[in-house]
């Protein structure tokens, strides 16, 4: 971690009823990192970037974010600082076209001049989307609705991406597709956090790693330390 941080975590609590999901999570993502979040269902880890993206109803600690206390900040301001979330289960809007959805992730930036070159971007990354523009997301394959959901984050040309568990519910060969694509925006300068099921894709796209294990990190390191932990590999590698 020699780069500034742009992320900060620092004991995070949160929950959506009186019941505590967070107890007092640390994490932070630098300029240019590429982070990844590990932990089995329920640990918490979707809440964690629900509460950067102001969805939490109870949060306490401290969250900031370039400079600026996510604290007072709302759900509607976090994507005009540059913080783009693909949520699990993608939630695009089935009845539009490719391209309308894509337009609306750039929804804080409706008058930049730029949108054609940003979709065109998105057409270089994923190539299939440029061929499928006109045709309504809901009858896009589930990788290909994946890519939409990507593109749409994209188009906010964010300094952090949350990706919730991307891979979830997808072919292997996509899977594969789909990371090589998080390789791509991460060499461009994107800084990315990302939640994977898929732990041992998650470990070799990512550089740095957290274990999430019940509302708390239970460790923490590089993606090569953590893919060599005896830990990490009988809990989450099956090895
Ligand atoms: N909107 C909500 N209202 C009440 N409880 C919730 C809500 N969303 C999540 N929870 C609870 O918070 C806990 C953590 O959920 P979270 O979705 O963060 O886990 P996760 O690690 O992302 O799990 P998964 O791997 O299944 O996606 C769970 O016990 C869940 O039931
Ligand atoms: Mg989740």
């Amino acid at each position: 971690m020699s780069a500034a941080p742009l992320l900060e975590i620092r004991g995070l609590k949160a929950g959506y009823t009186e019941v505590e999901v967070l107890h007092g999570v640390d994490l932070t993502v630098c300029e240019g990192e590429f982070v990844c979040i590990i932990g089995a269902n329920t640990a918490g880890k979707s809440t964690i970037l629900r509460s950067i993206s102001r969805l939490v109803p109870r949060v306490s600690g401290t969250l900031r974010f370039a400079g600026t206390d996510l604290m007072t900040r709302s759900s509607f301001e976090t994507p005009s600082l540059g913080i783009a979330h693909v949520p699990e289960g993608r939630q695009i809007f089935p009845d539009m076209t490719v391209e309308e959805n894509l337009l609306l992730g750039a929804f804080t930036a409706r008058t930049a001049s730029d949108l054609p070159a940003r979709m065109q971007d998105v057409f270089t990354l994923f190539p299939r989307l440029l061929e499928r523009r006109e045709q309504l997301a809901g009858t896009l394959s589930g990788g290909e609705q994946q890519m939409v959901a990507v593109g749409r984050a994209l188009m906010l040309k964010p300094k952090l991406l949350l990706l919730d568990e991307p891979s979830h519910g997808l072919a292997p060969k996509v899977v594969e597709e789909m990371h090589d694509a998080f390789v791509q925006i991460h060499s461009r300068g994107t800084s990315i956090l990302l939640v994977e099921q898929n732990v041992g894709l998650a470990l070799d796209v990512a550089t740095r790693g957290y274990v999430l294990e019940s509302g708390r990190i239970t460790l923490e390191g590089s993606a090569a330390d953590l893919n060599e932990n005896p830990a990490v590999r009988a809990a989450y590698l099956g090895i």
